[in-house]
């Protein structure tokens, strides 16, 4: 395939800034595409947290004019790094009153106010700072609701601008729960024109709704998993946006996440006790006793341990977690769990904490070292979500040997199987009902398999830690939906079909 220029905009970018999976991806998938030849170049805010000096960032010179709408040009400063062994370039936008904040979208819990014009900002700073770099994409790619306005700008905005004359564009989503829905006053920052204030393009109840602007306008779009693209087409997914995802089904792609191995392997990894592989496995039980020790946990060896990492959102199943969890706590088992999220379930797994100190660890915050250091010490891994557009933490938990427990739903249905235990097969076990019954049924038969089939046990750890999802795989199904992005926008792309 012919190299593009691809200029790439995400909202949360690791090492930089990171709430959640995003930032693996953004941080993980330009690589891989420069890897393969590409010219790809990042753009992020330079979020308040985010140290110039520890990543080298230089400046840009001159200012970047924005253009606000109604609220007339606004001007941001930019600086430039890299993505860390790589040199892909990162450039951050940076504006004091917009991203000078402590959090990425809220603190303590509430939403900023104006986080419409944060990211319409950061969408339009995308645009313009291509033009000031004389860097001509032939793939905008959007990320989410957060810059998903870009294939409307180049539609609208930007459509008979000779700057972007070869380019096509495409949204990637993440998330389809979270939309960016705001008052349609919002329609003047943007400064598109009415006209695109309709059902079919960014109206929603009166609101507009950016990620479907960004669905209808992009020339493809996908997500993350195969399984969870067949599932925004329907009322129980798509979040009211069902109808939108099934008339732009044409150009819709599933394409699976993949993993950063060099940050997240046994064999590696600086955040745990002792390194293990498969073949040389000694260590993981060192790190369990760790772990154990960590959480305040009586250590043994013989327990089986049970580890959730990730956001404490309705949507990673933390109420069917919450509804189970004294019945699972009568089984001799341990459980740990990370995270930070809706307040009610902070407060409540601290409690239960407190209620069962030797079977029940918790930690309500973000630690990077903790989630590597829960991923080894496990043996077995929790992800009852509702929906999951792709999930990390489950692909991660594979490379780690310890079992994924899961729902069967969107990217944790693709990348765990079933165990199958006359057949060997199967890398962890899944559960089809979003009910805390499903749930508890299928953590006892984990139990029962750790104390009755050892045997089974071990082959399914052997199977798991076999398992590789790579970023170059899926950096080809991203090849793929941007060769299909310039057909579309151009009719047959010369450039392309070599
Ligand atoms: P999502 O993007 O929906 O949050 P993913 O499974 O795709 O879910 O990715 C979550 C990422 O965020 C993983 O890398 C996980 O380790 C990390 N993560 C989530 N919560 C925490 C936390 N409290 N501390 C450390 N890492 C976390
Ligand atoms: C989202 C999804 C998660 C996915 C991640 C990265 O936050 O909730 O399932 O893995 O994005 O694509």
């Amino acid at each position: 395939m012919k190299k593009l220029k691809i200029l790439m905009a995400a909202s949360e970018v690791v090492p930089f800034a990171k709430s959640g999976g995003l930032a693996d991806v953004a941080g993980a998938l330009p690589k891989a595409l420069r890897n393969l030849g590409h010219d790809v170049r990042v753009v992020m805010p330079r979020y308040y947290g985010i140290d110039k000096q520890k990543y080298q960032l230089k400046p840009l010179l001159g200012s970047l004019g924005v253009p606000m709408g109604i609220m007339g040009e606004e001007w941001a400063e930019v600086y430039e790094g890299v993505l860390p062994q790589s040199d892909v370039p990162v450039y951050f936008i940076e504006y004091e009153r917009y991203f000078g904040r402590e959090g990425l979208y809220d603190e303590n819990g509430v939403a900023y106010s104006d986080n419409d014009n944060r990211f319409i900002f950061l969408s339009k700073a995308v645009m313009q700072l291509a033009k000031k770099l004389h860097f001509q994409p032939d793939i905008l790619h959007a990320n989410d609701w957060h810059t998903a306005i870009l294939p409307l700008l180049l539609n609208t905005t930007y459509r008979s601008d000779p700057h972007f004359a070869q380019t096509a564009s495409v949204l990637s989503i993440h998330n389809l729960q979270h939309q960016g829905e705001f008052y349609k006053g919002v329609m003047d920052v943007l400064d598109v024109g009415w006209e695109h204030f309709t059902v079919d393009e960014l109206e929603c109840y009166d609101r507009v709704n950016l990620l479907k602007g960004g669905i209808v306008h992009a020339n493809a779009f996908n997500t993350v998993s195969k399984r969870y693209a067949q599932e925004i087409g329907t009322e129980a997914f798509g979040w009211g946006l069902e109808g939108v995802v099934l008339a732009h089904q044409a150009k819709l792609f599933g394409i699976l996440n993949g993993v950063d191995y060099e940050e997240w392997s046994p064999a590696i990894d600086p955040f745990i006790i002792q390194h293990y592989d498969s073949g040389a496995m000694g260590g993981k039980a060192l790190c369990k006793r760790a772990l154990q020790e960590r959480f305040g946990l009586p250590v043994r060896a013989d327990v089986p341990l049970f580890g959730l990492v990730g956001r404490l959102a309705e949507q990673k199943g933390i109420g069917l977690l919450a509804e189970a969890v004294r019945g699972l706590l009568e089984m001799d088992i341990q459980i740990v769990l990370l995270g930070t999220g809706e307040s009610w379930a902070e407060a409540f797994f601290s409690e239960i904490a407190g209620a069962y100190p030797s079977k029940f660890g918790c930690y309500i915050g973000y630690r990077n070292d903790l989630a590597h250091q829960i991923e080894a010490g496990s043996d077995f891994f929790l992800m009852p979500s509702l929906f999951e557009p792709c999930g990390l933490n489950q692909i991660y938990s594979l490379r780690y040997g310890t079992l994924p427990i899961v729902r069967a739903t969107g990217g944790l249905d693709d990348t765990i199987t079933n165990y199958q235990p006359h057949q060997g097969k199967g890398t962890g076990f899944k559960f089809y009902d979003s009910t805390a019954d499903a749930l508890y049924g299928t953590v006892k038969w984990a139990v029962e398999t750790y104390y009755h089939d050892p045997k089974g046990v071990k082959q399914l750890i052997a199977n798991a830690m076999a398992e590789r999802f790579s970023w170059e795989e899926s950096a080809r199904g991203y090849e793929a939906m941007y060769a299909f992005s310039l057909r579309e926008r151009f009719g047959s792309h010369p450039e392309v079909a070599r």
